[in-house]
């Protein structure tokens, strides 16, 4: 049950005319940690644990994430081009590795704080798909004090069968999903975020299409930041200030002093937890919190102008890269993506297994006549470097004994399928030292039904 709850992170709706936002993150998260407390370990997870700072020292070097980018559109004016997009992906990195060129702009005690994150997201590739639905509209009810709730149980945009489009494995792949999230009436949110260890099929980010994309028209929303303040929090970064209105918030993070905590409460903006327009340095808002003499409104995680916002520090750097280590929410990232072998060979331990993933089935069953040599199927899966062979598990869906066959490519063709049969296959990756991959995860298909594959087939490949 605790898995059908995702996390999300629902910040800020703006009133452009106004540039103010507001938060339904707060009555949200509190709503699910009364629902589930076990939940509530994660939001406080700190890095002050000594074997995750070992771990952490260990782990030097770029971490790097593939990234999806969904285009989901109606109008074509959502339909952004593929300049905007790695605009956007150039910012973010930019953005993570500190070498965004309003850096200059911290001030001068904080700039022993900034951190490269040294995460690096690659575009991997762009998936548009044009929808008859216009909106995506997240379902919201006000609770008993009047305060949005957001529910995180309907998001057409991440669904297929809701108009929207489906997510990449989130072992794999961060999905960012980009459309139209508005209503147009009730303020404009800009994006959110899943934090870790929600449920795979709505892990990633969704962010409103005129504010991704470097420049965008969407003033003062207008230079990219929107994704870069997401991804933080999918990397579980909370606000600057905490995330419980009132009093001197804490974000469970080290070096970024407190500030009064924020939340959609009064709607009000400056002065209610979170800070935004373009404030003028040293600046305290917020008294409650006596050792700040300087909030860090700059850092990506207030609520600031886009033009305004511009570092990270060291302390949630280290909180980011917290997930990527052994037995971290994200550590998966690890041990997909080839292109993070080097940092963990030199970590010297077994984490270097590599699961494959299936990723096309092709079938071949109208071909005339119909005889059963004519009834086949292909399914291939991702290459892993330093496989040897692959151990391919088959089997009816009805039956429970499983077939292995051995292959050293990357594909295997099926003969002799029944018509009408579902089958279901798995993958497994056998390394030069007859270590053995995880299983990848099943996939079921029927000669005659649909291929789930086929939409992925638009998939632009970029590199
Ligand atoms: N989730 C926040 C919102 O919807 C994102 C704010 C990002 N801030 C920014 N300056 N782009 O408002
Ligand atoms: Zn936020
Ligand atoms: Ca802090």
């Amino acid at each position: 049950m605790l898995k059908l709850i995702l996390i999300l992170i629902f910040c800020c709706l703006s009133f452009l005319v106004h540039s103010q936002r507001n938060c339904g993150t707060e009555p949200y998260k509190q709503n699910i940690i009364r629902n589930y407390p076990e939940l509530s370990s994660r939001y406080g997870r700190t890095n002050s644990d000594s074997l995750l700072n070992e771990k952490l020292s260990r782990l030097t070097g770029m971490i790097k994430i593939p990234v999806v980018v969904h285009v989901v559109y109606n109008a074509s004016e959502e339909n952004l081009p593929d300049s905007l997009i790695k605009s956007q992906i150039s910012q973010l990195n930019l953005d993570f590795s500190a070498k965004n060129k309003d850096i200059i702009n911290v001030p001068e005690i904080f700039k022993d704080r900034i951190a490269d994150c040294q995460i690096e997201f690659v575009l991997h590739s762009i998936n548009r798909i044009k929808t008859n639905k216009r909106q995506f509209l997240i379902q919201s009810r006000k609770d008993g004090n009047g305060y949005k709730v957001y529910s995180p149980s309907y998001e057409p945009i991440k669904f297929s069968y809701l108009g929207g489009v489906d997510a990449l494995p989130c072992t794999q792949y961060l999905n960012i999903w980009v459309g139209n999230i508005t209503d147009g009436s009730d303020g404009q949110l800009l994006g959110y975020a899943a934090f870790p260890g929600g449920l795979c099929e709505y892990d990633g980010v969704v962010i409103y299409y005129k504010c991704f994309g470097v420049p965008s028209p969407y003033r003062p929303y207008d230079k990219g930041r929107t994704l870069t303040h997401e991804l933080a929090h999918w990397l579980n970064l909370r606000h600057i200030g905490g995330d419980t209105y009132g009093g001197c918030g804490d974000d469970l993070v080290a070096d970024t002093p407190p500030q009064k905590g924020g939340s959609d409460e009064g709607n009000k903006g400056n002065g209610y937890g979170q800070n935004y327009g373009c404030p003028n340095h040293p600046m305290v808002y917020n008294p409650e919190c006596p050792e700040t003499v300087a909030e860090m409104f700059m850092n990506y995680m207030d609520y600031v102008d886009d033009a305004c916002m511009c570092m990270f520090t060291k302390k949630q750097k280290d909180r980011m890269r917290s997930l990527f280590v052994e037995g971290g929410d994200r550590s998966h990232f690890m041990n997909n993506d080839v292109a993070n072998r080097q940092l963990l060979v030199s970590d010297n331990r077994r984490t270097d297994i590599f699961t494959p993933t299936i990723v096309e089935f092709k079938k071949y069953f109208r071909c005339k006549p119909i005889h059963d040599t004519c009834r086949y199927g292909f399914v291939f899966w991702t290459e892993i470097d330093g496989a040897k062979e692959y151990n391919v598990l088959a089997k009816k869906v009805k039956s429970n004994i499983w077939k292995t066959i051995t292959t050293t490519n990357n594909y295997i063709k099926l003969g002799g399928l029944g018509s009408h049969i579902l089958y279901e296959i798995k993958v497994q990756a056998v390394l030069t030292d007859e270590s053995q991959s995880a299983e990848s995860t099943s996939f079921v298909f029927n000669l005659k039904g649909n291929n789930p594959f086929s939409r992925f087939r638009k998939l632009q490949l970029i590199r």
